[in-house]
């Protein structure tokens, strides 16, 4: 059974009034019997001496019933007070049921309970003094009693009013917290209500977490923030799809104009060759962008570099400028390998060479003929940076942290003119190269000089 909240909160208030008003009860009653127990000994004590007294003086049978008269006036018509004398000399006795008095011991200091049948059966509370002899009477026990049944009675009476007082206030307590719990849980409600609102095409929506109590409003922030984090992921997505559509557009158009001019004609086989080596061109320009996408989604999902091996960087670095000898002698660019050449790394070979050539391709791009480029090779704690810079034109500050998003080029207009034929992917695979190796990447660019780097495991 799924559990609410109400109930719980329902079903704590009633145990909590119960142990609070059992305990209260429990108190008051000891009070009360404590008290009414005292009431009673004051009662039979001020008697006891009031009749010793009376007695003490008389040593005669002809006084004796004064003394009798005098303890018929004290008896009340109730019979809730009670004398009984005895002794050896039965002309000084005085009370009903004096046998019983023969079985009971009255204790040191002459207190007890009797239960009389001859008073129907009524128990009572009892004091008892030894009272010496003088003249004809010989010594005598004074005995007063006090009916404990209305003391009983007031204490049952009082124990059915709590019970029912208890019960009662439980009851309410209930009641009342049925009602503070449905409305102390109305925003947790106002707020299921709002977030069954959210439409993923009002992505923009949030919860309204300023009218909520300071816990729930924690909550709607915290949920908020989730939102917040879906939208950019979906934004994301829907830019990242509208470029791959965009991106795949050109080389798509090239290959169907370019197909539909020779087929305008006949042609011989050396024009047929050349569209097709064209075609082929766009062909491979189509594949290197969807292998690119799909080594980038891999990367996406958390996969980690495999198949790590221990190199001296500076090594791997001189191999992978050695594929680029071509295009550096044809340009006249020199790179240079600086910083700490004994460094070593743990890393994907295939991958690093991947990242560092993007670099390369980048600087090589992005200066002019006869450049110098510098390879670097710097540690950090328990990081290698490899950095390569060119001379070339600053990058403004604000697209810096933007250059390894897909698809992300400073100046997108060159990419149609012919002269650039990148497609924007070069930094996003160093970034995810960076990510597979736990590393990080950074650029920064200032008078003139344009500097890329990634980080890789090393020391
Ligand atoms: N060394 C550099 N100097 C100046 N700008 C650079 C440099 N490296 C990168 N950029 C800028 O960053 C953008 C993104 O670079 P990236 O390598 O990701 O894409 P690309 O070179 O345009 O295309 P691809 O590398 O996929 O062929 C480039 O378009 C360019 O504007
Ligand atoms: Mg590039």
């Amino acid at each position: 059974m799924r559990r609410s909240i109400t109930t719980r909160l329902v079903v704590m208030f009633a145990l909590a009034a119960l142990v609070t008003f059992s305990l209260i009860g429990a108190a008051l009653y000891s009070v009360l019997e404590r008290e009414l127990s005292r009431h009673q000994d004051d009662d039979l004590n001020t008697n006891l001496q009031n009749i010793r007294y009376s007695i003490e003086r008389v040593g005669d049978p002809e006084r004796w019933t004064r003394v009798q008269a005098k303890m018929d006036t004290l008896t009340p018509a109730d019979g809730r007070v009670r004398f009984w004398v005895l002794g050896d000399d039965p002309r000084f006795h005085y009370g009903k049921g004096l046998e019983a008095f023969e079985r009971i011991d009255q204790g040191a200091d002459g207190r007890g309970t009797i239960s009389l049948p001859e008073h129907g059966g009524h128990s009572y509370r009892t004091v008892s003094a030894r009272i010496e002899p003088l003249d004809q009477r010989p010594a005598v026990r004074l005995i007063v009693g006090v009916d404990v049944g209305p003391f009983g009675q007031t204490l049952h009476a009082f124990l059915s009013a709590l019970a029912l007082l208890t019960l009662s206030a439980v009851a309410l307590v209930m009641l009342l917290g049925y009602w503070i719990a449905r409305v102390g849980l109305r925003p947790l409600q106002q707020l299921s209500g709002e977030a069954q609102a959210l439409r993923p095409n009002a992505l923009s929506q949030r919860l309204q977490g300023m009218r909520l109590p300071v816990e729930l409003s924690d909550l709607a922030n915290a949920f908020n923030g989730a939102l917040d984090r879906l939208e950019a992921a979906y934004q994301q997505l829907e830019a990242f799809n509208a470029d791959v559509a965009h991106e795949l557009r050109t080389p798509l158009a090239n290959l169907i104009g370019g197909t539909q001019v020779a087929l305008a004609r006949p042609r011989g086989a050396a024009e047929l060759r050349d569209a097709l080596q064209s075609n082929l061109e766009e062909l491979e320009r189509l594949r290197s962008i969807v292998n690119d996408m799909l080594f980038l989604a891999r990367a996406d999902q958390g996969e980690a570099a495999v198949g790590l091996d221990e190199v001296v960087l500076a090594q791997e670095v001189e191999k992978t400028i050695e594929f680029f000898e071509f295009v550096l002698d044809e340009s006249g660019t020199t790179v240079r390998i600086e910083g700490e050449a004994q460094a070593r790394a743990t890393i994907n070979v295939a991958l690093f060479r991947r990242a560092l050539s993007n670099l390369l391709q980048n600087a090589i791009e992005h200066s002019v003929p006869g450049s110098r480029l510098a390879v670097g090779i710097a540690r950090q704690a328990d990081a290698v940076w490899v950095s390569v810079s060119n001379p070339g034109a600053t990058i403004a500050a604000a697209h810096l942290p933007r250059l390894f998003d897909r698809f992300y080029r400073v100046d997108a207009s060159r990419h149609d003119d012919g002269t650039h034929r990148g497609h924007g992917l070069g930094l996003a695979i160093v970034k995810a190269v960076a990510d597979m190796h736990g590393g990080a990447v950074s650029a920064i660019s200032a008078d003139g000089t344009t500097t890329v780097a990634f980080s890789v495991p090393g020391g």
